[in-house]
């Protein structure tokens, strides 16, 4: 699809981790980049390593309606963009009846409604692009919901939900909708509860340099949907076929993601 243009993008989240990797990965690809995130020295480290790239920073809390808009006008002053990314997200591995409900809320708004109401205020302007897409980041739980993950797993199931559903509105339009979804990957979104899960389970862990990689193979192609990891992609697929199966294996694994939770709640 979009394999030779110069991109003009927003990147949420593009402060550190999968965001800070994408946004250098991209930047042989970019001709302005609008880097958000809530730190404004994260993100201009960020842009000194953008060499040839015109950034414009934008440091604010993109749950607040007033620095969505400040977002918005930047991007119109700028020219438009031709790919957003929806990657800012944040976690809380919690046992369910322990979390705190302004812990779910803030989940839920962060990952699921902000990102919705960011795509419907910058679509008018992406619309009137030759070719443009917006590129949800989800997860391996936006396909499997996990146990300690109860409300991130509802809010990456959302996200998925929500694109998938934009993409068959705009079929007929200029702007395509895709979703990529990285497995475990050590950045900081990882306390170190789920972190000692993850080395207990031997779960496959990325680098985020490494999924970025990845994102950029995805770019270059025009599918709807990508997951990272072959394991997690089979057990997607059993998942959606055999539940019980995938129910009766996370099972066996309650044990020990109850001891993590434990661990969570200690140091929480
Ligand atoms: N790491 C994993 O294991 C993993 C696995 C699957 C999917 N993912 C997904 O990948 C995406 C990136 O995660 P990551 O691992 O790179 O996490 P990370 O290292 O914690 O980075 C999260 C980014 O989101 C930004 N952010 C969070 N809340 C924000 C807010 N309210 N306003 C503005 N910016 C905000 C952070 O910026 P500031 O801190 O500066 O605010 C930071 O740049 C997320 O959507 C996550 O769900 C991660």
């Amino acid at each position: 699809m979009l394999n030779d243009m110069k991109y003009r993008v927003l990147l949420t989240g593009g402060s550190r981790g999968i965001g800070k990797a994408i946004a250098l990965a991209l930047s042989g690809k970019t001709e302005r980049l609008y880097l958000v995130g809530r730190e404004q020295s994260a993100l201009e480290q960020v842009a000194s390593e953008l060499a040839g790239v015109d950034v414009v920073i934008l440091a604010g809390d993109l749950t607040d309606a007033t620095f969505q808009g400040r977002i918005v006008n930047a991007v119109a002053e700028g020219g438009g963009v031709n790919l957003l990314i929806n990657n800012a997200g944040i976690s809380d591995f919690s046992a369910f009846e322990q979390q705190r409900p302004e812990n779910i809320e803030r989940l839920v708004i962060t990952n699921l409604l902000t990102p919705i109401l960011l795509t419907q205020r910058l679509l008018p302007m992406m619309l009137r692009e030759t070719q443009a897409q917006v590129i949800n980041i989800g997860s391996g739980f936006s396909y499997i919901a996990y146990p300690g993950f109860a409300a991130y797993s509802a809010s990456k199931f959302g996200l998925r939900g929500f694109g998938q559903a934009l993409s068959r509105e705009l079929a007929d339009t200029t702007v395509k909708v895709r979703f990529f979804s990285p497995r475990a990957t050590k950045t900081d979104i990882n306390p170190a509860a789920v972190n000692w899960l993850n080395q207990q389970l031997s779960t496959a862990e990325d680098s985020a340099e490494e999924v970025a990689q990845q994102f950029m193979d995805f770019l270059s192609t025009d599918r709807a949907e990508y997951q990272v990891g072959f394991p997690e992609k089979i057990f997607t697929k059993l998942n959606q076929i055999l539940p019980a199966l995938v129910s009766r294996a996370l099972y066996a694994k309650l044990p020990v993601i109850r001891r993590a939770m434990a661990f969570s709640s200690i140091n929480s």
